[in-house]
């Protein structure tokens, strides 16, 4: 197991992957951090006819996996990409389709714990939450130059923060005097919009709210509907599409579309219930949760959720 990223429900996606029987089999890892979930699935699968790509768009990650993959056994391909681009790229390549696919979105331990990213709060560090750090926007320009408005929809959409309007307000007013240049200025505002109850409370008083600038700052929201959606058409008959999410946001997106995927549509009592042929089956009835062990051992991965949807 990598020491640097715990992957998360590694046997819960290592019970959907089986040897292949076909001659080419396509197995596409959409962010692949660390790898540590790849090279698992890589050596379960076993295979000289493998046609392996793992994308993500951190040039870290990238750097990291192109070294720590060298020796393993198929066709490697290391790419830098947003998952939303990723089935374009594979298009570009000839890829004819995907027999596994994995989606274990969100942010890493190395990016979360690296100081100087600016994901945390619990460090101090110039404003910046790229996962992509090639990428113009940062939280720096979210922060400093959106409308209050924009912001208390951010914060209030993504982050659930029921003081997303105190909080934008206090951005915007603390920014008229100087720019607000680091996390830990960013938590104070944030600590002096809530009410005092609020700050004592189980979770850091800044969680939500910075949770939901990463997302802006990364487009989280549209990124995993673009990439799902491109990544679920793209599957062969047969092939497999597993996605891990980390709030019940993202679950729930996801649940909607398997769901628009795989259930009839009520149209009218007058007609039968759907006019589509249904070409995807959903693998998981209810999502899969970690275990109770693996919590003990990596209290990170509580949230997350395991869903997976096969095509037919
Ligand atoms: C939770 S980690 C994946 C960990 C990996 N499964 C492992 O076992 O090491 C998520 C990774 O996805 C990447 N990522 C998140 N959103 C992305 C996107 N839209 N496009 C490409 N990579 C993305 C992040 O940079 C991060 O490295």
């Amino acid at each position: 197991m990598n020491q640097l990223h715990k992957s998360v429900l590694l046997d819960e996606v290592l019970s959907f992957v089986k040897k292949p029987t076909k001659s080419k089999f396509t197995f596409v890892d959409m962010t692949l951090g660390r790898g540590g979930h790849s090279r698992k699935i890589i050596e379960k699968l076993d295979s000289e006819n493998l046609n392996y790509y793992g994308f993500d768009c951190d040039d870290e990650a990238i750097k990291y996996v192109k070294e720590d993959f060298k020796n393993l056994k198929g066709n490697i391909n290391i790419v830098k990409s947003k998952f939303s681009k990723a089935i374009d790229y594979l298009k570009e390549n000839d890829v004819a389709g995907i027999d596994l696919c994995l989606f274990d979105i969100g942010v890493s331990s190395p990016q979360f714990d690296d100081p100087i990213r600016g994901f945390s709060y619990r460090f101090d560090a110039k404003l910046d939450m790229r996962m992509d750090q090639s990428q113009k926007l940062s939280c720096y320009e979210v922060v400093n130059t959106y409308s209050e408005r924009d912001l208390t929809r951010i914060i209030y959409d993504y982050g659930d923060e029921k003081f997303a309007k105190s909080i934008a307000k206090n951005i915007c007013l603390a920014r008229q005097n100087k720019t607000i240049e680091t996390t830990f200025e960013l938590v104070d505002i944030i600590k002096s919009s809530l009410p005092k109850k609020q700050l004592f409370k189980e979770h850091h008083p800044a969680k939500r709210t910075f949770m939901a600038l990463r997302y802006e700052v990364n487009k989280e929201h549209d990124e995993l509907i673009e990439g799902l959606k491109k990544a679920t058409e793209f599957l062969n008959k047969d092939g497999i599409l597993m996605i891990i999410t980390f709030n019940s946001h993202e679950d729930a997106i996801v649940k909607r579309y398997f769901d628009s995927l795989t259930k009839e549509v009520f149209i009218s009592k007058y007609l039968p219930p759907s006019e589509k042929e249904v070409k995807y089956k959903v693998l998981t009835k209810k999502p899969i949760a970690p275990s109770y062990e693996e919590i003990e051992d990596n209290p990170r991965c509580k949230p997350s959720k395991l869903r997976a949807i096969q095509r037919l």
